[in-house]
């Protein structure tokens, strides 16, 4: 069947999965696209024509405000009628029965917050929380989506995502690191790898590396395993074999 991932696959995940003391969870945008979420860079359906990637900048914000609104508005709508799916919820199950440890997403839509997983380390941020541009103080949703200025300094409201062109939150990219660094498992779930500096992640660690993506991904990234399929649906089969293996 196209896109069923290869038992022998999964068995071998649980395994990994049964033998390792600590393990981390790292996700991007194809952990979403089955709630609905649109990823960035699978070929169809760009907005009005317009690379994602090349709105989500400290250029944009700065220099193209009306866009950059327009953009991250879409976003939001599209955003408020979709929910964290059973592979969001299985993985935060897993978490609280000690199975996994740690999750970290590029994701800024809050899903595995939502599923009910506990100290997510959001890489990129989050597109529920706002700030102003300018001075820094906090905003709300309904300012940004009013287009309303801060009512501290005038200045422009925006997400709490990291644009390109700016740094990841440190303290949050300091604390994946030490769980990279002492994990026995490393599970990349629905990223190109394609940004830096998260895409250096998984190297970073002794422990095995599995990566779990719809399509084989660019560059020189080797993992001891790779299952090909959808998340939410390899997930479910890894939460069949938990409870038999
Ligand atoms: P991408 O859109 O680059 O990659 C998503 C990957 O998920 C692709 O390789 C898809 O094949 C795969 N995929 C899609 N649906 C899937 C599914 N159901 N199951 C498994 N895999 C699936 O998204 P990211 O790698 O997350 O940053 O992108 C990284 C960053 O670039 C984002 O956080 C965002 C973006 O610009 C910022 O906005 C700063």
């Amino acid at each position: 069947m196209h896109n069923h991932a290869k038992r022998e696959t999964i068995i071998q995940l649980v395994q990994f999965m049964k033998e390792s003391s600590h393990t981390v969870i790292l996700t991007g945008a194809g952990m979403s696209t089955e709630s609905g979420v649109p990823d960035f860079r699978s070929k169809s359906g760009w907005w009005k024509n317009i690379d994602p990637r090349s709105v989500a900048t400290v250029e944009a914000l700065e220099e193209n405000y009306d866009l950059f609104h327009e953009f991250y508005s879409m976003r939001i709508h599209a955003l408020a009628k979709c929910l964290p799916h059973k592979g969001h919820h299985l993985l935060a199950n897993w978490q609280k029965q000690g199975l996994i440890h740690t999750i970290a997403t590029q994701n800024v839509d809050n899903f595995h917050q939502m599923a009910g997983a506990s100290n997510v380390q959001t890489l990129h941020g989050s597109i529920r929380s706002f700030r102003c541009h300018h001075c820094g103080a906090p905003s709300k949703e309904n300012t940004f989506l009013l287009k309303e200025p801060c009512t501290n300094c005038g200045g422009n409201i925006r997400p709490e995502v990291v644009l390109f062109g700016e740094p990841l939150p440190e303290k949050t990219w300091q604390n994946v690191l030490q769980h990279i660094h002492k994990a026995d498992l490393v599970i990349v779930i629905g990223t190109s790898l394609e940004v830096y500096p998260v895409n250096q992640l998984p190297e970073m660690t002794n422990g095995h590396t599995v990566l779990l993506n719809l399509e084989e991904v660019e560059g020189k990234y080797e993992f001891d395993l790779m299952i090909k399929g959808k998340a939410k649906d390899v997930l479910e089969r890894v939460d069949e074999l938990l409870k038999i293996v």
